[in-house]
Formats: structure tokens, sequence, C-alpha cells
């Protein structure tokens, strides 16, 4: 139970060497460091995301902008399209705003967490993942799944705010001066393969003589705050079609979404009731209801499907009419994939 932090760091480090995952972002054990802008990019899109919805993105966004410059040179609005379906859009925009940075540099990275913390948009969190990663340095790495691991191994006993010191305290003296970044990646893996929220496997896992937790059922750790209910919100979107193509609005760029294509809606909840003025005269009909969980509430979107022809007021809004046949290209962000799914199924 008293192990040092040296023989954690070894006996994950050997336990990374045989069972770690291969990640299109990632350099094995005993390889050179990938491209510090893969890193970046990855660790990005892996907050609050998973490893398997992200793979697809990463190809996609590599493939598609292969340097930070390329990155930086292009539209910010293609990048939010391209960014649709992965969720937490500011990511998106914090993401060229770090490029641009970067670009005014050369496009070099900085190579310590003090350096990158300062560029625009890029966090405390993935300053650390990618000094560690990309340039070896002694960086505490903690996103969730290291949190998890970190409140079994020390049985901490306060709920997850609270706990969060600690946990950076001892994820920094458990770091070791040699590979830092296989460390923190090893940390990520076991709590994304062995020491899982639910029914932990702690039969392979390589901690289990030093884990506190495992006496006393690990599934308790991290403590969990007494949680709120999630708000009930409702809203409408508008479906207007007609002759193959659909009005979409580009939304506000501060705000839910902000900055991404979407359909004209009545801004959720405007009146609490889940009614709405519809934005043209002519007949609405009600198209089934969206339902999508935010982080901070839940949403039934009621669909409405129009039939009228009130152009002339359709002409003053701001918009585009966009062919149904490319409708997968618009970038439309998933509450409102569902919509249109909704919306052309009822068709
Ligand atoms: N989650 C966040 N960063 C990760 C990484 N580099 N490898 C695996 N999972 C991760």
């Amino acid at each position: 139970m008293d192990a040092s932090a040296q023989t954690i760091a070894q006996l994950l480090l050997a336990w990374y060497d045989a069972s770690h995952r291969r990640l299109p972002w990632r350099s094995p054990p005993g390889v050179p460091p990938p491209d510090p802008y893969r890193v970046w990019l990855s660790e990005v899109m892996l907050q609050q995301t998973t490893v398997a919805a992200v793979i697809p993105y990463f190809e996609k966004f590599t493939a598609r902008w292969s340097d930070v410059m390329a990155l930086a040179a292009e539209d910010e609005a293609e990048v939010m399209a391209a960014w649709a379906g992965l969720g937490y859009y500011s990511r998106a925009r914090n993401l060229v705003a770090c490029a641009r940075a970067l670009a005014a540099r050369g496009g070099d990275f900085p190579r310590t967490e003090a350096e990158l913390r300062k560029l625009p948009g890029l966090g405390a969190y993935t300053a650390a993942a990618v000094a560690a990663i990309a340039f070896g340095e002694r960086a505490a790495v903690v996103d969730a799944n290291v949190e998890r691991v970190v409140a079994r191994l020390d049985a901490i006993d306060l709920p997850l705010p609270q706990a969060r010191g600690a946990i950076r305290d001892r994820v920094d003296e458990l770091t070791p001066a040699e590979r830092p970044g296989d460390f923190a990646q090893a940390m990520m893996d076991l709590g994304a393969t062995i020491c899982t929220p639910r029914n932990p496997r702690c039969m392979l896992c390589p901690l289990a003589d030093h884990c506190a937790a495992r006496p006393l059922g690990p599934e308790r750790f991290p403590v969990k705050p007494a949680k709120a209910a999630k708000p009930q919100r409702r809203g409408q979107a508008f479906w207007i079609a007609a002759e193959g193509k659909v009005w979409l609005v580009r939304r506000a760029a501060s705000g839910m979404l902000g900055g991404m294509r979407a359909l004209p809606d009545d801004g959720w909840n405007a009146r609490g009731d889940g009614q709405a003025e519809p934005p043209l005269t002519g007949s609405w009909q009600p198209g089934g209801v969206v339902r999508h969980s935010f982080t901070h509430f839940d949403l039934d979107l009621q669909l409405m499907l129009y039939s009228g022809n009130d152009w002339a007021r359709l002409a003053k809004m701001a918009g585009e009419w966009w062919p149904l046949d490319r409708l997968d290209e618009a970038g439309l962000p998933t509450l409102f994939a569902k919509a249109a799914r909704l919306a052309l199924a009822e068709n």
C-alpha cells in the first residue's frame, strides 16, 4: 500500500509497454514522440469525447489540414463544419484561434507547459498533455480517467471538485522525469480499459496491490457529489423546405453551438413553454420531437414543418437555401442533424 511513487510509475509503465492502445496520434513506447500538431489536435478532440468517437475526426482533420499552418489558413466556418458531430463547439473555435497564434510565430509549438499555456484557447490540460507527450516535459496531466485512477489509488474520500487539488498533487508526485508522456497516456489507458467507472477489472490491474480503494469497493471512488437534476428545456425548430432545398441559418457566434449552421429556431425556452411565434406566415405542422442532452440541461426540441409561401418575409431574413441532397455537408451539429433526419423521414 505504501509503495513509493517511483514503484507505482514503474509498474504502470511496464504495463503500458505490454498493453498500450495503438492510436493514430500516438507513438508506441520507445519510438520518438509524434508531431506536436497531432498531439495538440488529438488532445483537444479527446476532451469530454471518447477515443472511438475521435478517431474518424482525427483522421479527417489530419488528411485535410496536415499541419498547423494549413489549419490556421482555413476559414473558421469550414473548421466548425468539419467539427460538426463532435460536440463542445467552442473547442473548434479555440482550435482555430490557437492555430492562428501559432502560425503568427512561424508554426512552431512552444516546448514547455508554461509557454503553451500562454497561447489563446489552449487550456491547462492541453498544455500539460502536449508538453509531456510531444516534448517529454515532466508535466502533471489530469483528465477524468486520471482523476478516477488516482481517487481510487489513494481512496480519496472527498467529492471530485474538492478532491481535485489533492489529485493533481498526487499526479505530480507520481509523474516520472523519464517518459512522462508515456506515463500520462498509461494512466489514461488504465482508466479507459481497466479502472473503468463500472466493473473495474482489478484482477488485471498493475496497481491492484497498491490500491487503497480495492478492499473498500473501487466503484465508490471518486466520491460523487449529490447531483442536481438537469433542467428540462423545450423549444422549437423550423423546417422550411422547397424545391429540394432547406432554409439554414448561421447561429450567433456567442452562445450554444455558436457559429454553427443550423435550422432556424426559437432560442429554446424563450417563453418558457416551448411555444413560439413561427418565423413565416402559412401553415405549420408538428413534425416530431428531438430529445437532446447538453451538459447543463436536457432539451425537447419540437420540429415544426412549414407549408406556405411567405417568401417575401424569408428574403428579409439572414440565411441560405441549402440543397437537401448535400445536407450532410452543411456541418449541422448533432441536435439539428437529428431534427433534419426526422423532417426527411416525415416527408
Ligand atoms: N484521452 C485524452 N488524451 C488521450 C490520449 N493521448 N490517449 C488516450 N486517451 C486519451
